[in-house]
């Protein structure tokens, strides 16, 4: 079992062959932490970690004793108002106003396995044998409440996963003000947070900042875990990179409003926590009532930023993803949104869908504009059924015909939203979340839903089930263009809660529909990356991940994303030339080699394209029929940063190393510069590979230590390449 508990020093070891967490009761019963980082062999007493200082002008807890102080001992989870002078993990009103709380420990229990949360995505087991989790319950005498914190260690998997769940058994009402997820007080500040920092077009850019004391967060008041920040921080040591050095993740399994910090107190430790954003949030709890938090993934290596990536891919594709996709290689796609627009008829799309079909293409996605009155950004939300006037055959026909080409069928939707000029706002204008007597703000002329209000969900999944059962649906884009504001549910005494069951709401939507229609593949997207986050991956395996479609953006977006999302999470498109989010011309090539690391497919009128391009399609499409299994189920590597200079590299190695693919991306041409090589990464060294392009043979321990070879002669003097050059090398072992 990797969780031990020390009966005499009161001390918890949760531990496998790569990790450690140590904690224990303290001598005043609540839990001080002790150490989390490389695994430690187990001893049954660590007590030298404790701070044990005296501190003169600390508040103490006991008199007589200056050095149990919870200003400078290092905490579970910690509480303000008994000596912890940082921001709590833990805010709650009394009746009678009082904050103050003693959750104490009462018992603990180690289970096999990993139990699940009730109505929250989660990481998951398929065997008991694959993690133990220790929960403990800590009780507040004086308000008869329950705080429950909850920790899984993986087995094989350099990974705890934490949440905490409260339960008032008293008779007084009480209100969560705050309720994070976790705490970690760490011992000193000498780290780098990384973050995943971006807006519209321009998702998770990599930033990263020394920590300084005072507070350093992240958040998202949004409404949806949003493009401005990823529910994702990392700490970095100075020394760590791509290859090498500690760093701890933090990942939120959360679509809605979040709050991810790193307190740095005056002693230099590092409280990091994550959880539910506070602002707005107000939780009531009267007799036997509960409170259960989303789930933060917190992943621990020394072997540098790529191996954190890999052990969440890994997590993510095996342990969060559910359904049929999960294991199984994604459909190429043909996507109309960059084709037409809002502007087609049945006509034109089954004439882009027989073109697709030459070039090899696998399944049509009908975007926006199908339902409804819906001709524009204007109207038409809510209204979730065909536009006869557009598409006579309606969507059962329509698909019908796609499939009579030998291509699936997918739609796009926008379930949580509503226009005014919609046949469902001028029948239930209360299904809006808008504040009386105030105005309501727009956002792309559309209002959201109140999706906390389970009528509203029913509602919609009446709809839109009727739709796919009268049709051949094999996949659904699930579209969320805007951010919340004006919120304000008639449904719900307490507004406090209204943010968070929203997206219970939306959970509970896509929880229904994917339990009725396991075979649909669902495809998340919020303008884009708005919300690219562990909560939609457990529903929707992939992700639209940007609506910038340009090949050298996308070089930042996709390399950023791959920090924490596997590529078969990342929906990824060649798009049309010059591109329509910055206008850029790229070579079809090059668009295409940015895509294949992701899921790949295609958004633009292919009956417009010249021969030459289609025959260049045909191959692109039949290469990643090839590959696609080794990219969307290999071991990715990221080997030059787009945000370090001209050149990005990546490659994927396939689990049993005998096939590797490398991406290598140059943005402007340059000229007359060095001889460059590349060390490549993941393979076996004694295997030899040929490598594509340079038609040559290397053993792994050369391409590995000396470098695959990436100059060429376009970089010396006689220029005939240009800007956005890329290519793809292929290495298989002979
Ligand atoms: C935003 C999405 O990101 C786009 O791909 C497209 O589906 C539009 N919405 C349609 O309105």
């Amino acid at each position: 079992m990797p969780i031990k508990y020390h009966e005499i020093s009161k001390t918890f070891h949760l531990y496998n062959n790569e990790i450690s967490y140590i904690f224990k009761i303290l001598k005043n019963n609540q839990l001080g932490h002790l150490y989390y980082a490389k695994a430690i062999r187990d001893k049954d007493n660590y007590d030298y970690l404790l701070e044990t200082l005296s501190r003169g002008m600390s508040v103490c807890t006991f008199e007589n004793d200056s050095s149990f102080s919870l200003d400078h001992i290092k905490q579970e989870y910690p509480i303000y108002g008994s000596g912890d002078m940082k921001h709590p993990t833990l805010d709650i009103t009394l009746e009678n106003g009082s904050h103050i709380v003693n959750f104490i420990y009462k018992e603990h229990e180690i289970i096999k396995g990993k139990p699940q949360l009730e109505n929250l995505p989660t990481t998951y087991i398929e065997d008991n044998n694959e993690a133990t989790t220790l929960k403990i319950t800590l009780y507040d005498e004086v308000i008869e409440t329950y705080l429950i914190l909850s920790y899984t260690i993986y087995e094989n998997r350099n990974v705890i996963t934490r949440n905490t769940y409260i339960k008032n058994t008293g008779n007084q009402k009480i209100t969560i003000n705050k309720i994070m997820s976790m705490s970690l007080d760490l011992p000193d500040k000498d780290y780098e947070m990384i973050e995943l920092r971006g807006a519209w077009a321009r998702e998770r850019h990599v930033k990263s900042r020394k920590l300084e004391h005072g507070i350093q967060s992240i958040y998202s008041l949004r409404g949806c875990s949003s493009n401005a920040f990823n529910p994702f921080i990392a700490l970095k040591r100075e020394h760590c990179d791509e290859y090498q050095g500690e760093v701890l993740g933090f990942s939120l399994v959360y679509s809605g409003n979040f709050l991810a910090q790193v307190e740095v107190d005056t002693y230099d430790v590092s409280r990091v926590s994550m959880g539910i954003h506070p602002h707005c949030f107000k939780w009531e709890l009267d007799t036997n009532e509960s409170f259960q938090t989303p789930e933060v993934i917190m992943v621990y290596n020394d072997k540098g930023l790529n191996a954190m990536s890999q052990t969440y891919h890994k997590l993510y594709q095996e342990r969060l993803c559910k359904g049929k996709y999960r294991d199984l290689e994604r459909p190429i796609l043909i996507n109309n949104w960059e084709a037409t627009y809002f502007n087609f008829d049945e006509d034109k799309i089954v004439n882009i869908g027989k073109k697709a079909k030459e070039l090899g293409i696998e399944l049509f996605v009908l975007d926006d504009g199908w339902f409804g009155h819906r001709n524009d950004d204007h109207r038409g939300l809510g209204d979730w059924y065909p536009n006869l006037d557009k598409i006579p055959s309606g969507i059962s026909g329509l698909s019908q015909k796609i499939n009579d080409l030998g291509m699936k069928f997918g739609i796009w939707v926008e379930l949580e939203m509503v226009n005014k000029d919609s046949d469902l706002y001028r029948k239930h204008p209360e299904y809006t979340l808008e504040t009386p007597n105030r105005h309501s703000s727009n956002g792309r002329n559309q209002y959201v839903l109140d999706f906390s209000n389970d009528e509203v969900v029913q509602c919609i999944y009446n709809m839109i089930s009727k739709v796919i059962k009268e049709s051949h649906i094999d996949y659904i884009k699930w579209d969320m263009n805007r951010c919340m504001s004006e919120v304000y549910s008639s449904c719900h005494s307490s507004q406090g809660k209204v943010i968070h069951e929203y997206i219970l709401g939306v959970y509970h939507l896509y929880d229904m529909l994917t339990t009725q229609f396991p075979n649909i593949l669902f495809e998340s997207c919020a303008s884009g990356g708005a919300r690219f986050d562990p909560g939609m991956l457990y529903y929707a395996p992939q992700c639209w991940t940007s609506d910038n479609t340009d090949a050298v953006e996308r070089l930042k977006i996709q390399y950023g994303t791959s920090f924490v999302y596997p590529l078969f999470s990342m929906g990824s498109h060649v798009s049309a030339s010059p591109n329509h989010q910055v206008r850029r011309n790229t070579p079809l090539e090059t668009r295409a080699n940015v895509a294949y690391f992701g899921t790949f497919g295609y958004e633009l009128d292919v009956t417009k394209l010249s021969i030459e391009e289609q025959d260049i399609i045909k191959q692109q499409v039949e290469f990643m029929k090839e590959y696609r299994h080794l990219i969307q189920f290999g071991t990715f590597y990221r080997l030059k940063s787009p945000f370090e200079g001209n050149e990005t590299i990546w490659m994927v190695v396939s689990k049993d190393k005998t096939q590797a693919l490398v991406g290598y991306y140059r943005t402007l041409q340059e000229i007359n510069v060095g001889y460059r090589r590349v060390n490549l990464l993941g393979l076996n060294k004694d295997y030899q590979y040929h490598v594509s392009l340079l038609n040559q043979d290397f053993y792994g321990d050369e391409l590995m230590n000396v470098g695959l070879i990436t100059s060429d002669s376009s970089s010396s003097d006689h220029n005939d390449e240009g800007d956005f050059v890329s290519r793809i090398y292929v290495l298989k072992a002979n």
